[in-house]
């Protein structure tokens, strides 16, 4: 088992049989794609129901950006950027550039960070993976623009056309004609797949690929989820014992927050990914838990006091993980002025993992701190597509057991009116 999901720490006991005949039929209408926003249920099969060919062109093409680019832009917000930020961070890690230099645009209007990008560009071979299932988003346009205009002017349109990769809808969107005039290399966002159910297609695949890590071994590792979510059984269903814990804390303890906990800094952007999916499916109608994250022990020094001891509005998910990928060890010092040597010669790891157990026992027994823990056996690929799905299944089975359609965003719709109000768009 890839994630366990541990409620021993939980304070207030749920009993899980309670919610199987609930489980079971939601179960159904998520393979069967009969549950609300049911033309968005394309995500659940797409680890190995995806374009075979295209595949193949992600593989080769982001060889091609590997061998001739030293950065790659990937332009996009929300849905068109976070997974694949979150999987290249988890797996390369957030220190040291590697080759291509991965950096982000289009998830921002602030004129410093923009211009701080462009400035770093000018002098750099860069290649544009602009990212947009609307082809309308109007942070990625503007960025997209702006990139675009500088590769033109700086390297010539021909240039310019063989170093933009385009994500977007097969059929409509301004992305698409602008693709098609230029002649873009172009994948594709399936139609029944949403913004932040949508690492596993050409949108997380193809940064990850120029990034080096297998896609393939993501969507084997989903696949993976997929088979150990094929029995709803919440005696085994790892995911939806977990999906049925977040229904349970919001609905009947009453928290209204899940803090995602994580002790790896280069899981932030997990942690980033994940709020956005819980969020933007299950913030709706008045309903749902508000999706926190925190890295410690970093945040315990933060936010750690609010934890233990502040307003208990929230309950912890903490991503535990079992096996650590590198070994680093504390070193001897003769004088011990620090008072270390008593940690010489264990490793970081073992460290970390102390640290979260005397953390998760004060959350608990002294703060009184519910804490579900996901047991992570340890980080490579293949896992990292197994934890993506995971949270979809489990994120589509909260959800619908709270009534919530999880994949519409109606709300994120008004502030785009009002801005495009203030700024005088035609139409507005
Ligand atoms: O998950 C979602 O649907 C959203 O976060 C979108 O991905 C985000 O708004 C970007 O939209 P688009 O890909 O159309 O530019």
């Amino acid at each position: 088992m890839i994630i366990k999901t541990n409620t021993e720490h939980l304070v207030d006991k749920i009993d899980f049989a309670s919610y199987q005949e609930r489980v079971n039929e939601i179960h159904d209408s998520i393979i069967n794609k009969t549950g609300k926003g049911n033309d968005f249920l394309g995500w659940v099969n797409h680890p190995f129901d995806y374009d075979k060919e295209e595949l193949k062109e992600i593989k080769k093409w982001a060889a091609y950006v590997r061998e001739n680019y030293e950065v790659l832009v990937v332009c996009g917000i929300g849905g068109s950027y976070l997974g694949a930020r979150a999987a290249i961070e988890a797996i390369n890690g957030v220190v040291g550039k590697g080759k291509p230099e991965i950096i982000y645009m289009g998830q921002t209007f602030d004129p410093t960070y923009t211009s701080q990008c462009l400035e770093y560009l000018k002098d750099k071979k860069f290649a544009i993976n602009v990212i947009s299932k609307s082809g309308t988003t109007t942070e990625t346009s503007v960025a997209f623009r702006l990139l675009k205009s500088l590769i033109e002017e700086r390297d010539g349109i021909e240039f310019a056309r063989k170093s933009i990769f385009a994500t977007t809808d097969a059929n409509k969107g301004a992305l698409l004609t602008l693709c098609k005039q230029e002649g873009y290399v172009r994948f594709v966002l399936p139609d029944d797949i949403g913004g932040r159910y949508s690492v596993q297609t050409a949108v997380g695949l193809f940064p990850i690929a120029c990034a080096g890590i297998d896609p393939e071994e993501i969507l084997k590792g989903s696949t993976k989820a997929f088979e150990d979510a094929a029995n709803p059984d919440l005696k085994t269903n790892e995911c939806y014992k977990y999906a049925v814990t977040r229904f349970h804390m919001n609905t009947v303890v009453g928290k209204a927050v899940e803090m995602f906990i994580t002790y790896v800094p280069s899981f932030v952007q997990i942690g980033e990914w994940w709020k956005q999916l819980m969020g933007e499916s299950e913030g709706k109608e008045g309903k749902g838990l508000l999706p926190d994250s925190a890295t410690f022990s970093t945040d315990l020094h933060s936010l750690g006091q609010f934890i233990q001891e502040g307003t208990p509005c929230f309950f912890e998910t903490v991503l535990a993980i079992k096996n650590h990928r590198h070994s680093v060890l504390v070193p001897h010092d003769e004088a011990n002025l620090d008072g270390l040597n008593y940690l010489e010669g264990r490793t970081l790891g073992s460290i970390n993992d102390k640290a979260f157990e005397g953390t998760l026992a004060a959350h608990v027994e002294e703060g009184h701190n519910n804490n579900v823990v996901l047991e992570f056996e340890e980080m490579n690929p293949f896992n990292l597509g197994y934890l993506f799905y995971f949270f979809e299944r489990a994120c589509a089975m909260s959800s619908y057991l709270n009534g919530i359609n999880p994949f519409n965003q109606p709300g994120v719709e008004v502030y785009k009116k009002n801005m495009f109000h203030l700024l005088g768009k035609p139409g507005f």
